[in-house]
């Protein structure tokens, strides 16, 4: 846990008067903060304190409000049984602009990462099928989830583990010989692909015969024929073309594109260790290993037919990664409902006798869900992904074009906005949660959305330009309210790129981000901050901070911050 250092100024202040009763640890660990700000900057409650006293809270209060004198306050008073105080902002700020305009986007930086790798196995879409919703919150919470850890000071490893293998492209290939035409499939590769495949099902509920034809035809692909796999690569191909597409809409790239396919031949290997460790188990034909002493479901291994799956290739991939990566720590961002595969996985692992399976986290997201429902690539409630992010940035364009019609780069603006869009809608949410699929939620650029930061961001990057001629931007402290609420929570912004860490939570970043843009939208609403006075070069550096943290938090959700919009 990081030390808040403005707290750290309080409690030792209070420890001085208390040594007696409690541990400098004590006080800090008792301090809260008010939920509002015009009651003090921290509040330190003297229930505990009470006791151990044999007096009551209140009276505590009052003796030790009037003991605290120290010129780091600004008022401390007694509010019943707590002592808030207010600090003295024009003395504690200079410090911590400082520190933001010297640090720039090294500012919220931590270095406990040095030398660690974590695999982060992302996105991880299936091949001809559509780029769904959950593939998108795999992405982007996979995305941020990197760069916090790189801002950490880990090495990251982006890995795409792309869904191109299994029984289904044996029904597909099939669907494909009986009704496909290539002209279209390369018109449209995943919406006709889906489509057979969707044909497949309809069919095979009155042809018996189809699912078998369907195994065969993965048998065959698995054995390497020809033909089979001609039509499996290309398809392939066309998929990975398309989602390419919206990777780049999305400003996401990948350290790797091995997908269940690359370990075809790579599961012999790991299916012989669990032979040697006597852990594998016949049942009905199939193998497996048992994890009843987990409470688990048996992990399927090998299907009675000899066919592996999806679990074999997860335990070769994770062999693989570890020889090729030395990862410290392996996170999946994969949908909840995964999380008993991810379980058994970790636990055949541990059973095999690898430590470093204990580093290993599935990090589950929510669905989105669309009047309730679970959306179902299915049952016709597919949303597709591209099209949202078309759509987003073409508001964002018409947008552009009413309010600022000279605007240069104005695509490049427009693309930056309509995908923070997407991003922010989705990342402002706790990852656990379901979220209702709202095209408008997501796409008003007003409220809590990533466009309003992007704009508090231009916003301030234009007040700087049109003070050109304050060269150095030097803080000397400001005594207004408003001032010192935007610096507490820069102060802050090292503690929550460490915790949206520790949490695996980029909603705690994307929240921060909110509360900042809007103290600074009640600043500039009150403040005239180009005015000629002697605190003018003062305000343009606490905008200065602001925009660097702003720009840095973005960018830390995957999220690009345009000067000018
Ligand atoms: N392709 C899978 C799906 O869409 C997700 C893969 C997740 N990663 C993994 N290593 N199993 O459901």
């Amino acid at each position: 846990m990081t030390i808040d250092t403005l707290k750290t100024f309080y409690s030792e202040a209070l420890h001085q008067k208390l040594k007696e009763f409690l541990t400098i640890d004590e006080v800090y660990q008792l301090i809260e903060t008010p939920k509002y700000s015009n009651h003090g900057d921290f509040a330190f409650p003297c229930f505990q304190l009470a006791k151990l006293k044999r007096q009551s809270p209140q009276q505590i209060a009052e003796e030790l409000a009037s003991e605290l004198n120290d010129t780091a306050f600004s008022k401390v008073e007694a509010v019943g049984p707590y002592v808030n105080v207010f600090l003295n902002g024009k003395l504690l700020g200079p410090s911590i602009v400082d520190k933001v305009l010297t640090l720039k986007n090294d500012f919220g930086s931590h270095s406990f990462g040095k030398d660690k790798t974590i695999a982060i196995d992302m996105s991880s879409p299936n091949i001809a099928k559509p780029f769904s919703m959950g593939h998108l919150r795999s992405t982007v919470i996979g995305n941020s989830l990197a760069l916090l850890a790189n801002k950490c000071g880990y090495n990251t490893v982006r890995i795409n583990y792309i869904g191109d293998w299994g029984t289904q492209f044996g029904k597909l290939i099939v669907a494909y010989k009986k009704w496909g035409e290539e002209s279209k499939v390369r018109q449209n590769p995943i919406g006709e692909l889906f489509k057979l495949y969707t044909k497949f099902h309809e069919e095979s509920e009155n042809d018996p015969n189809l699912e078998g034809e369907g195994r065969k035809a993965f048998k065959l692909l698995e054995d390497g024929d020809p033909e089979i796999t001609r039509l499996w690569k290309w398809f392939r191909e066309e998929s990975l073309m398309a989602f390419k597409k919206i990777y780049k809409l999305l400003g996401v790239e990948f350290d790797s594109y091995n997908g269940e396919a690359y370990y075809n031949d790579k599961m012999e290997e790991v299916v012989e260790q669990l032979k040697h460790a006597h852990l594998l188990e016949t049942s009905k034909g199939a193998e497996v290993v048992r994890l009843d002493e987990l409470n688990l479901p048996p992990c399927l291994i090998k299907k009675s037919d000899g066919a592996t799956l999806y679990a074999t290739r997860d335990l070769a991939s994770a062999l693989d990664r570890q020889n090729r990566y030395k990862f410290d720590q392996a996170l999946y961002v994969v949908g909840q409902e995964q999380g008993i595969h991810f379980k058994q996985v970790f636990s055949v692992l541990g059973k095999l006798g690898y430590q470093w399976s204990d580093e290993m986290k599935h990090i589950p997201f929510g669905l989105y869900l669309k009047a309730g429902k679970k959306m179902s690539t299915r049952k016709g409630r597919v949303i597709l992904l591209e099209d949202v992010l078309n759509e987003a940035i073409k508001i964002a364009q018409d947008n552009i074009k009413l309010k600022n019609p000279d605007l240069s780069f104005a695509s490049e603006v427009a693309k930056a906005v309509g995908a923070g869009a997407v991003i922010f809608h989705d990342l402002k949410n706790d990852r656990q949660n379901d979220i209702e699929f709202s095209l408008e939620d997501m796409l008003t650029f007003e409220g809590e959305t990533g466009p309003y930061i992007q704009y508090t961001h231009a916003r301030a990057q234009s007040l700087l330009r049109k003070a050109s001629d304050v060269q150095i931007k030097d803080f000397h402290g400001l005594d207004d309210h408003e001032s010192w609420e935007i610096i507490k929570l820069l102060h802050q912004f090292p503690q929550i790129t460490e915790k949206a860490h520790n949490d695996s939570s980029p909603s705690v970043l994307a929240k921060y981000l909110l509360q900042t843009a809007k103290a600074f939208n009640k600043y500039y609403g009150k403040t005239k901050i180009l005015v000629e006075d002697e605190e003018k070069m003062s305000r343009l550096a606490l905008v200065e901070s602001v925009t660097l943290v702003l720009e840095e938090g973005l960018f830390l959700l995957g999220i690009s911050a345009p000067k000018e919009m």
